[in-house]
C-alpha cells in the first residue's frame, strides 16, 4: 500500500486537475496524488494524512489563492510537517510572499505559472530524489546516533567493569600488603625467636662445656689431692722395718699423720659441700660475743701461721673501737668456717706481707648489715679468675704441678655458707698485689649509732 503523498493546492480547478494529470503521469506508480482548492482544505488534509501514517513529501501551492495566500500556506505547514518539501507556484507572487516562504517556510523550489511540464517533473523528481535522500541521511543518523549511544553505553559499562576491577585490585592489593607485612612480623618474630633460641642453645653449650671442663678439673685435682697424702702413707709405712731407728720411725709417722689430716679435710669439705646442697645443713642461731669469737681465730690462725713457717708475716686483727663489746645473733660454726677458710687462703697465698681482718658495722637506707673483711698483700687474683674462684673446684693455677696445694673447695664452702646466713660475698683483688675478701649479712637489735657509711666496704653493699 502507498503511503507517500504529493500534495496539490491550486484555488482554480483546471490548473488543480492539469497539476494531477501531470504528476499521476509521471509519479503515480509510487505516490498518491492529493489536492485541494484552498490552504485551510489542504491543511486539514494534510493533518489528516500524516495522522494516518503517511508522509507527505513534496506540497505544490500556488502564492495566490483567497484567503490564506500560498506563502502564508506552506509556512504554517512547515510547522506541521517541517521535512516536506515546498514547491511554490508564482504568478503574480510578490518579492516579499517568496522571501517569506523562503525563509519561514523552507521553500525548496517555486516555478512560474504557467509551467512546463517538462519542468515541474523535473523539479518534483529532485525534490522526492532530494525528501528520500534527506530521509536516508536521518536514518543513518539516527543508525549512527543509535549505534553511538550503545557504544557510549558499552564504553560506559566496561569502564564500570573496569572501575570494578580495580578496585578489586587495589582491595586484593590491600590485603597482600597487609599480608606481606603480617609475614614480615612473623618472619621478624621468627628470627628473633631464633636468634633468643641460638643464644640461649650457645650458652646452654658454653656451659655445659665449661661444666664439662670443671668436672675434668675436679677429677685431676681429686685424684692429685688423694694421691699425694696416699703415696706419702703408704710409701713411708713401707720403707719402715725392723732396721729403721726410732728417730726415722718418729718422723715418718708424723709425715704419715699429717697426710691423714689431710685426706681428713679434704673428705670434711666434700662431706660439707654435699650436706649443703642436700640442703640438710640448718643454721642455728645464737648471741655472738664478737670480740672473744675473733681473738680466739685470731689466735689459732696465729698458731697455723706459725706451724706454716710463715710468720714473718704481719697478722692483725681489726675491730672498731666502738664495737669491742658487739654481739650479734648468729650462727657460730658457720662464721667460723667462713673466716677461717679466708684466712687460710690469705696465709697460703701471702709469702709475705700483712694479714688484716676484722669487721666494721655499715647502713644501707634502713637497714644494718655486718661486713667481716680479711685482706692480704699476696700474691692477688687477675679480674678474669674473681668470679670463678667461687665456683667448686677451681684454683686460679689449676695445673698438676701448682705452686699451692689444695681442692678448690674452700671459697666454695663459704660462699655457700654464707648465703645460709642470708649474706653475699665478693673479692677485690689486684694480681701481685693482694686480695681483700668481704662478706656481709643483716643484723637486728644494733644501736644504728655504731653503722658507718664510709669506706669501700659499705659503697659495696
Ligand atoms: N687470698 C688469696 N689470694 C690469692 N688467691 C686466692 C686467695 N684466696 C683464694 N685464691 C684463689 O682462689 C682459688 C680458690 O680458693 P679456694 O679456697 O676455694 O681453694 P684452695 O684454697 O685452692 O683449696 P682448698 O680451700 O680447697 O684447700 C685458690 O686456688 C686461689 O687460686
Ligand atoms: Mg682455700
Amino acid at each position: 500500500m502507498k503511503k507517500k503523498v504529493i500534495f496539490c493546492v491550486d484555488d482554480e480547478k483546471i490548473v488543480l486537475n492539469s497539476l494531477k494529470t501531470e504528476l499521476k503521469s509521471a509519479f503515480g506508480h509510487a505516490y498518491i496524488i492529493e489536492t485541494a482548492e484552498s490552504g485551510i482544505e489542504a491543511l486539514e488534509a494534510v493533518d489528516n494524512l500524516l495522522s494516518l501514517g503517511y508522509t507527505v513529501q513534496v506540497v505544490i501551492a500556488d502564492y495566490a489563492m483567497p484567503i490564506m495566500k500560498g506563502d502564508e500556506f506552506l509556512v504554517t505547514l512547515h510547522k506541521k510537517s517541517p521535512r516536506t518539501l515546498n514547491i511554490l507556484l508564482t504568478g503574480q507572487a510578490t518579492f516579499e510572499g517568496v522571501t517569506n516562504s523562503i525563509n519561514q517556510a523552507d521553500l525548496y523550489r517555486y516555478i512560474s505559472k504557467p509551467w512546463h511540464t517538462n519542468d515541474l517533473i523535473l523539479t518534483v523528481k529532485e525534490a522526492l530524489k532530494s525528501y528520500e535522500q534527506e530521509n536516508k541521511l536521518k536514518q543513518q543518523n539516527k543508525e549512527l546516533q543509535e549505534l553511538s549511544a550503545s557504544l557510549e553505553q558499552k564504553v560506559e559499562e566496561r569502564t564500570k567493569e573496569l572501575q570494578e576491577k580495580n578496585s578489586l585490585l587495589i582491595e586484593n592489593q590491600k590485603k597482600i600488603s597487609n599480608q606481606n607485612n603480617e609475614l614480615e612480623q612473623y618472619r621478624n618474630h621468627l628470627e628473633n625467636l631464633v636468634k633468643e633460641r641460638t643464644f640461649e642453645l650457645t650458652q646452654a653449650k658454653d656451659r655445659a662445656e665449661e661444666s664439662d671442663k670443671l668436672k675434668s678439673q675436679f677429677l685431676a685435682t681429686m685424684s692429685h689431692e688423694l694421691r699425694t697424702p696416699l703415696n706419702s702413707i703408704i710409701g713411708l709405712t713401707g720403707i719402715i722395718d725392723k732396721n729403721s731407728s726410732i728417730g726415722e720411725i718418729l718422723e715418718y709417722i708424723e709425715i704419715v699423720n699429717n697426710s691423714g689430716v689431710h685426706l681428713l679435710k679434704l673428705i670434711d669439705d666434700l662431706f660439707n659441700i654435699s650436706l649443703i646442697e642436700s640442703g640438710k645443713v640448718k643454721v642455728f642461731k645464737k648471741g655472738v660475743d664478737l670480740g672473744v669469737f675473733l681473738n680466739d681465730i685470731y689466735k689459732s690462725m696465729q698458731e697455723y701461721r706459725d706451724h706454716l713457717g710463715k710468720n714473718h708475716i704481719d697478722f692483725k686483727l681489726k675491730i672498731p673501737p666502738n664495737c669491742e663489746d658487739l654481739i650479734i645473733y648468729t650462727d657460730e660454726l658457720k662464721l667460723k668456717h667462713i673466716i677461717v677458710n679466708l684466712l687460710k687462703n690469705a696465709i697460703k697465698f701471702s709469702d709475705d706481707g700483712i694479714i688484716n681482718f676484722g669487721f666494721k658495722v655499715c647502713k644501707k637506707e634502713e637497714n644494718i648489715r655486718i661486713v667481716f673483711f680479711v685482706s692480704d698483700t699476696g700474691i692477688g687474683i687477675d679480674q678474669s679468675h674473681q668470679d670463678l674462684i667461687f665456683k667448686g673446684f677451681t684454683q686460679v693455677n689449676g695445673t698438676l704441678n701448682r705452686p699451692y696445694e689444695g681442692a678448690g673447695i674452700g671459697l666454695t664452702i663459704a660462699k655457700k655458707l654464707v648465703s645460709l646466713l642470708d649474706g653475699n660475698i665478693w673479692v677485690d683483688s689486684t694480681l701481685g698485689k693482694g686480695s681483700s675478701f668481704f662478706f656481709s649479712f643483716p643484723i637486728k637489735n644494733i644501736k644504728s649509732s655504731i653503722a658507718t657509711n664510709a669506706g669501700d666496704e659499705c659503697s659495696k653493699l
